[in-house]
């Protein structure tokens, strides 16, 4: 786990000198924000298999060293992707190392600064860097498609909380020495905050439901109002687009369980409900609109 920091520790000095400890921001002018430390390979295999990456997935790797990551996902997984890195020495490595194990029609490697680079393709991201450098990126990896995973060796996002994490002892590549490595996986989680409005006919009848969603990053709660009454749900999940939660309200004069699926869509959720109760048993198509965003909460960020 202090591997990064104990590295960047004994380059502390000459890395101010150099101007390295500017925000990512100001690491715009070129200088890198994190030092070069490889991440062990059992533990890229640990990240990788956290991802569940398959040959389906593009995965970008920030700040990506001797590509040892992305090739690794391409060479075991059939991944395509690319790395960045401001290094043009990491960047010649990268790209031999690539040609070295035969996948250099499914990778590639640009000279560019990680917060200049455009992440809407992947739906991987891998990333070594530090904890500063975590949570500058944190708004901008929260506005990537929702659904893409994030896997970050060694260092959190903060109040971001990992939807999984693991610790690995692997060895170190510097200094031969054990250590220990975390390894923090998020799934990027929709926009679901907010008031949503559906209709669908129950029993013959149209019934009108309004959901209230609050939402911190994945983290999601609420309620709905059915024919006038609050009824809280206490158990919406939230994995990416996928939305989930079930209560039971009073429907036709009858306690009735609801079960609600479905993907947020931007303003629209679509899936399904399934209703049971003494009096009816039915599986309908749901579709909610958004009505409002939740304002101001700063929930996202
Ligand atoms: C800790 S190393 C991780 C290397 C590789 N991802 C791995 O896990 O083996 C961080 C890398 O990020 C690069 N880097 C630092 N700041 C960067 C920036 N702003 N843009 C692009 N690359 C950067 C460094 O040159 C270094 O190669």
């Amino acid at each position: 786990m202090q591997r990064l920091l104990r590295v960047f520790n004994r380059v502390l000095p000459a890395l101010a000198f150099a101007g390295v400890l500017a925000s990512g921001a100001q690491a715009a002018g070129d200088q890198p924000s994190v030092p070069y430390v490889p991440t062990p390979q059992a533990v890229v295999d640990r990240m990788l298999e956290m991802a569940k990456v398959t040959a389906q997935d593009y995965l970008i790797d920030l700040g990506s060293g001797d590509g040892r990551i992305v090739v690794t996902a391409a060479k075991k997984f059939g991944a395509r992707g690319f790395g960045v890195d401001l290094n043009p020495v990491r960047i010649s490595e990268a790209n031999e190392n690539a040609r070295r194990n035969g996948v250099t029609d499914k990778v590639a490697f640009y000279q560019r600064n990680l917060f200049d680079t455009d992440l809407s393709q992947a739906t991987v991201i891998t990333m070594y860097l530090l904890p500063r450098v975590n949570l500058e990126l944190r708004p901008k990896l929260l506005e990537l498609k929702p659904g893409t995973r994030l896997v970050s060796h060694d260092f959190d996002m903060g109040d971001w909380k990992a939807d999984a994490s693991v610790r690995i002892n692997a060895a170190d590549k510097f200094s031969g020495a054990g250590g220990d490595s975390d390894v923090y996986f998020w799934v990027v989680p929709a926009k679901a905050g907010g008031s949503w409005r559906s209709q669908f006919p129950v029993s013959g009848k149209p019934q009108t439901y309004e959901f209230m969603f609050e939402q911190k990053y994945q983290v999601i709660s609420g309620s709905v109002q059915v024919n006038g009454r609050a009824v809280k749900i206490p158990d919406a999940k939230l994995r990416g687009a996928e939305l989930s939660f079930s209560f039971t309200a009073e429907v036709n004069g009858a306690p009735v369980k609801h079960e609600f699926s479905g993907r947020v869509d931007g303003d629209r959720i679509i899936g399904q409900a399934a209703l049971s109760g003494s009096r009816l048993t039915a599986r309908v198509e749901w579709i909610a609109e958004r009505a409002a965003r939740v304002a101001g909460t700063g929930a996202m960020n």
